[in-house]
């Protein structure tokens, strides 16, 4: 919830922004290196998201983001996607709901059962729902003609994401970040009138200077990705050496967002994928329904495949594909629980168990005390 406060500085600084595009004499992005310095300067202690954004973009791509509806449901991109945290946490689905039970977060699409009775899910793990077209050589057992499939995913941090990782969604499947945007506008917030290319481009504009830190906003301006933070405490730095390229977590979390593979890492895979499967829909904590796909090979034949969210198999109809999803950025891990792509840890604890099973599978067991470093370290991200 935005409160008075923040609201009061949000047109302050909206005022002030206007007045500066006003001075500069034109109407679109401008660069923070152009900019007079942010009064009162931010540290990476007092560092707001919204504030800078504001600053560093435009009064109307902030508006798009924060408050134009398109003739829809009444959702805005930030009423999924705070600016806090550039997602939701189950604690603040449920403070809406409290205050405001008809807040249009809480919509029939993505209600427990599609009619808007209940929305259990939604308030006990941010879930909502997405619709995923399927791979031409992909059905759905139960439904065989159904071209589409409506699945319950986490909603991932706008933060840092748009600026810097190439891949957009967990399955990579919007080429673009206005695409991705007339998507959310015309699913999620069930628009009745189609944005225009101005409109996205202003959204985008807004999203591409939305940062989770100080750290992260010079990392735009200078190209010189923050280095892995060093630990204070003996544990935080035992934890730090897991995230090292040849550690058992950096060699899939390394780059600037932490999350994509590692040069040189043990397992000999390429550099840079971004793509992996850390059995999370297969061992599936969070226990949703697992369906069955039947999935058409290149010889005619067919294999069934039983998931609760097989991830980029939907899309590319590649058995290959089964279980892989995005590695999203491990920056600001410590405000944007729940994690993976079903929300299924509600905490750092909770990673460290799906870890643990999946490390255990490999014959690497983690011990109480590797795991308590560990979270320490990533609180530090
Ligand atoms: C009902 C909640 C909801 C609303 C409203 C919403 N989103 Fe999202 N957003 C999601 C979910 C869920 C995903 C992940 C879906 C997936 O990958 O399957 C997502 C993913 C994204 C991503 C990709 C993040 C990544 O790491 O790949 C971006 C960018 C994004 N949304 C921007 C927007 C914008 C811009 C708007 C407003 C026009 C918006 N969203 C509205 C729920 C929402
Ligand atoms: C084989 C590559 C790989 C390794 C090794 C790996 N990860 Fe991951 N990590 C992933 C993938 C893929 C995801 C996304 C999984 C999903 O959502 O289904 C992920 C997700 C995460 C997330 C959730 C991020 C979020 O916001 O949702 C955290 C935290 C994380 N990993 C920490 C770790 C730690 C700690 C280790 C070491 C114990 C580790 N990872 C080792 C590939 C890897």
């Amino acid at each position: 919830m935005t409160s008075l406060f923040t609201w009061k500085r949000f047109q302050a600084v909206t005022l002030t922004s206007v007045m500066m595009l006003a001075a500069a004499g034109c109407g679109g992005e401008m660069t923070p290196d152009e900019q007079p310095v942010v009064e009162p300067a931010m540290t990476e202690e007092t560092w707001d998201a919204e504030q800078y954004a504001t600053l560093y973009s435009t009064a109307h791509g902030a508006y798009l983001f924060t408050t134009e509806t398109f003739k829809g449901n009444g959702r805005t991109c930030a009423t999924c996607h705070t600016l806090r945290t550039g997602g939701l946490t189950p604690s603040q689905a449920q403070a809406t709901f409290q205050k405001y039970p008809n807040s249009p977060l809480f919509r029939a699409i993505d209600s427990d059962d599609g009619t808007g009775a209940s929305y259990n899910q939604l308030l006990t793990h941010a879930t909502v729902t997405v619709d995923i077209p399927l791979a031409p050589n992909v059905k759905l057992a139960n439904n065989p003609t159904a071209r589409t499939i409506k699945l319950r995913r986490g909603i991932p941090s706008t933060l840092d994401s748009p600026r810097f990782d190439p891949v957009i969604m967990l399955d990579g499947r919007e080429a673009t970040l206005q695409s991705q945007a007339r998507g959310a506008i015309l699913g999620h917030a069930q628009a009745r009138r189609e944005p225009t290319t101005k409109e996205l481009n202003a959204l985008v504009d807004f999203e591409r200077v939305l940062f989770s830190s100080l750290k992260m906003a010079n990392y735009a301006i200078t190209g010189t990705p923050p280095p892995l933070p060093a630990g204070s405490t003996e544990s935080e730095k035992r934890g730090r050496a897991w995230f090292e390229p040849q550690g058992a977590c950096g060699m899939c979390h390394s780059g600037a967002l932490l999350n994509e593979v590692a040069p040189g890492n043990p397992l000999g895979l390429p550099a840079g994928l971004h793509f992996m499967n850390v059995a999370v829909s297969e061992v599936n904590l969070m226990g949703n329904p697992v369906q069955e796909f039947l999935v058409t090979q290149p010889d005619g034949s067919t294999v069934p495949v039983s998931s609760p969210d097989p991830g980029l198999m939907l899309l590319t109809g590649a058995l290959q594909d089964q279980g892989l999803f995005k590695m999203v950025s491990l920056r600001n891990l410590k405000n944007t629980a729940p994690y993976f792509h079903d929300n299924s840890a509600k905490d750092l604890n909770q990673v460290m168990v799906q870890y643990g099973i999946l490390l255990e599978g490999l014959g690497i067991p983690l011990t109480e005390q590797d795991k308590a470093d560990i979270v320490a370290y990533m609180k530090l991200l």
